[in-house]
């Protein structure tokens, strides 16, 4: 074990996902118990026209009940500068609970109120929530994370999604909670991970950054650390955190604009918004919102088992990227993933293909749909989320988030609004299109994607500036021939 494992951080790091778990559970919580939702949506239809929904209306109420969550994400993602620097990162993760109390409420309550418009707005409550979860969680990981533990501290942010989506998926089995009477309980429980980070949440620290560099509080951020780091011997660490309120003397608050206006930024945050694109197009949630329908159509006799068996491998492979990732580095991990899913996802075209004539295809897709989330887990899950802490540093980082996850949750949204409608069109060749993106992002990565494991969040930083001084001479001359020179120690 790490020494930098100390029980302090993990109770901090293990609290804040939490706020994962729930972006997860909600991610896959209406993959298996699809059938029965859309039997309550008809019996709601009924009740009120007195006759049975038509089939084109019942797709897009569906459809919508399943991508509003996404909408939801794309307004809380974009609001996570609002709070982090005023309320703190802490204090923000905690009164983002309000909203899964809220969601949970509207959604739970959704039947007994034959209502699906209670159940729509309680998704987009909930989405509201992971969004700010998105944002809060891997930027308060990335802040108290001792840089060598960086990137697997950040992959814990992804595990407690997949073992979200996981749980989602084995309360959804119909013997469990999807069924017609307990359904609103599977959606309503995630208030328990709320009432349980409520009470977790006063005993962890605010991020010693955020006391250094936001609000000058340099005994505070001292003490903080200490108690992360177990041993009164963070010289460097306090070091490196003054370095980086240097930088932002100079910096100030970066807005949303200058991100893009600034040639000291416009290189990371381009890479930034191409991770995330990477992530969500590789159509990874047209499995975890879908695949229980993928199956059925790929011919798979018990298609919510082989739902479960997606989450469990999911999961596995989260696992394996955690302890290979400090080691690998992340640019490799992300172009091997993006590799083996643009493979898989040929495999499942051509299972599904197929299928007709051979019906043993069928398993194939399985090993399609399985590799094809593995792959995913090893480097385009994890990575793009906590990639963006590393990539900016204190000044940026909170408009950074807001972009990325703005970038991420609008392609999600696309794909959980349109996969239905575009796999009617293509049929068995839907899974050509994220082929064909997939590659594209690996030759993006090649290209652009720098390596950031084991750098300090200065000189990751240092790099870009040095590469936007070669750029952008005429932009600050003199500041750009000094941090040139910083650079050079590395
Ligand atoms: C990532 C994605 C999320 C997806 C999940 C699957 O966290 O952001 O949208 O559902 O991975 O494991």
């Amino acid at each position: 074990l790490d020494p930098g494992v100390t029980f302090q951080l993990m109770m901090a790091v293990g609290t804040a996902v939490i706020g994962s778990l729930q972006f997860g559970y909600n991610t896959g919580v209406i993959n298996a118990p699809q059938k029965i939702i859309e039997g309550f949506l008809n019996d709601t239809w009924n009740n009120r026209y007195s006759e049975p929904i038509p089939a084109t209306s019942l797709t897009t109420l569906w459809s919508i009940s399943v991508a509003i969550f996404s909408v939801g994400g794309i307004f809380g993602s974009f609001s996570v500068g609002l709070f982090v620097n005023r309320l703190g990162r802490r204090n923000s993760m905690l009164i983002a609970n309000v909203l899964a109390f809220i969601a949970a409420g509207f959604m739970g309550f959704s039947k007994l109120a034959v209502s699906w418009e209670m159940l729509i707005i309680g998704r987009f409550i909930v989405g509201l929530y992971s969004g700010l979860s998105t944002g809060f969680v891997p930027m308060y990981v990335g802040e108290i994370a001792p840089t060598s533990l960086r990137g697997a501290l950040g992959t814990l942010h992804q595990l407690g999604i997949v073992i979200g989506i996981l749980m989602a998926q084995v309360f959804g089995m119909e013997s469990i909670m999807g069924n017609s009477t307990m359904w609103p309980f599977l959606l309503g429980l995630t208030f328990i991970p709320a009432v349980l980070q409520c009470i977790l949440l006063p005993f962890c620290p605010e991020s010693p950054r955020f006391l250094l560099i936001n609000c000058n509080e340099e005994l505070k951020a001292r003490e903080v650390l200490e108690k992360l780091r177990g041993t009164e011997e963070v010289g460097a660490d306090m070091q490196e955190m003054k370095e980086e309120a240097r930088q932002m003397m100079r910096e100030k608050k970066v807005t949303i604009l200058e991100l893009f206006r600034s040639p000291l930024y416009r290189q990371p945050i381009f890479i930034a918004i191409m991770l995330q694109l990477s992530q969500q197009l590789s159509g990874i949630n047209a499995v975890f919102y879908y695949s229980t329908r993928i199956f059925e159509k790929a011919g798979v006799s018990q298609p919510v088992y082989a739902t479960i068996g997606a989450g469990v491998v999911n999961t596995a492979f989260t696992v394996v990227s955690l302890f290979i990732v400090e080691r690998a580095g992340r640019r490799s991990l992300h172009l091997t993933g993006l590799l083996g899913m643009a493979f898989s996802a040929v495999l499942m075209t051509v299972a599904m293909a197929l299928l007709d004539q051979l019906p043993w295809m069928s398993y194939v897709s399985i090993v399609a749909i399985f590799s094809f989330v593995a792959f995913f887990e090893i480097g385009p899950g994890p990575i793009p989320w906590f990639i963006v802490a590393e990539l900016f540093s204190q000044g940026p980082r909170p408009s950074a988030f807001a972009v990325a996850g703005f970038s991420n949750w609008s392609a999600n949204f696309i794909v959980g609004m349109t996969f239905q409608y575009v796999e009617q069109l293509c049929g068995p060749y839907v899974f050509i299109i994220f082929t064909v993106l997939l590659l594209g992002f690996f030759i993006f990565t090649y290209f652009m994607v720098p390596e950031t494991k084991g750098r300090s969040f200065d000189e990751i930083a240092a790099g870009f500036r040095h590469d936007a001084g070669e750029a952008g001479e005429k932009y600050a001359p003199d500041e750009m021939n000094n941090l040139g020179g910083a650079d050079s120690q590395l």
